[in-house]
């Protein structure tokens, strides 16, 4: 018996996936393992990890101290961009499910998409493959620009089934969200807090927040759930891991909406894929 109830979308096939996860950048060693393992017993289910993360191994312990049942957990990772290729992302796949104790991930994506290097077609063929062969149940980007997308589907047929890109009310992405929803595209929010843009200062967002009497974490995150989109904030505290979680009594109408537009920075705000790499 969870304590969190926390509500789904679903992916294009109709696959329930939680629209509230749990961010482990820089979540790491033993005090990080107790901090993942408390968010599972809290009762989230969707772990976000990455290979860049340097965390994978304490992710999978996590999941094993926790005392949830391994299968109702949902791992996420990420193909480094010093793993793009189409035998390098076999390899480092390989590498995160052997870091992570697991046999397959519930999602694996292209990390960033890196156009100098040239490689992120080759990678997504081989995340194709991955899937295909059983060894993750749905593949993905994230940091993919809408044309970034358009490559790989005109190449490949095959739609990213999620793209987590940087979202929040500082940066809603409105185009990007688009395309997502007409593709049937998943969008999935990082940074969901804002905290790069200085969000939870905002008078704009403290103000809907006083007005329901809850946080301005709590605001943001409701307000991307409402759009069907994936929130995964990371908290190493066990109270905010809970309230990020806990959102029914949370109802925003359209004047807090409009409030929170104003919030927007800009398309220019975000960082930008074609320019910035990670490898
Ligand atoms: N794909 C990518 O390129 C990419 C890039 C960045 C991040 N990510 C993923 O997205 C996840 C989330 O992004 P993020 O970690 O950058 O930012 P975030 O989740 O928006 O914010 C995390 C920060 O906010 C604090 N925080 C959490 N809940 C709070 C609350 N209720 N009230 C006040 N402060 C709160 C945390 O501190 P405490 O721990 O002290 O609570 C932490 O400093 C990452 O962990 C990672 O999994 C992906």
């Amino acid at each position: 018996m969870t304590a969190l109830s926390i509500p789904t979308t679903a992916l294009a096939d109709g696959t329930p996936f939680p629209l509230i996860g749990f961010g482990t950048s820089s979540v790491k060693g033993a005090d990080g393992c107790r901090a993942i393992a408390q968010a599972l017993r809290s009762g989230y289910r969707l772990l976000d990890t990455a290979a860049q993360y340097g965390n994978e191994a304490a992710v999978g312990q996590a999941v094993r101290d926790s005392g949830v049942d391994p299968d109702e957990v949902l791992v996420t990772t990420k193909i480094a961009g010093g793993d793009q290729g189409r035998e390098a992302a076999r390899e480092g796949y390989l590498a995160s499910l052997r870091r992570l104790g697991l046999e397959r991930t519930a999602l694996v994506l292209i990390h960033w998409p890196n156009p100098s290097r040239g490689l992120a077609l080759e990678t997504w063929r081989t995340l194709i493959d991955l899937k295909e062969e059983g060894l993750t149940a749905h593949i993905g980007v994230s940091n993919f620009r809408p044309e970034q997308v358009m490559e790989l589907i005109d190449a490949t047929g095959v739609a990213p089934e999620v793209n987590q890109i940087q979202l929040s009310p500082a940066l809603p992405r409105r185009e990007a969200v688009a395309f997502h929803r007409e593709r049937g595209i998943v969008t999935e929010a990082w940074g969901p807090l804002g905290g790069r843009e200085g969000l939870a200062e905002q008078f704009a967002l403290r103000k809907v927040a006083a007005k329901h009497g809850v946080s301005t974490a709590q605001v943001s995150l409701r307000w991307a759930i409402d759009q069907n989109i994936v929130v995964i904030p990371k908290s190493s505290d066990p109270d905010r891991q809970i309230s990020n979680a806990t959102l029914e009594g949370v109802q925003l109408d359209d004047a807090d909406r409009e409030l929170l537009a104003s919030l927007d920075l800009g398309e220019d705000a975000a960082w930008d894929s074609r320019e910035h790499e990670e490898w």
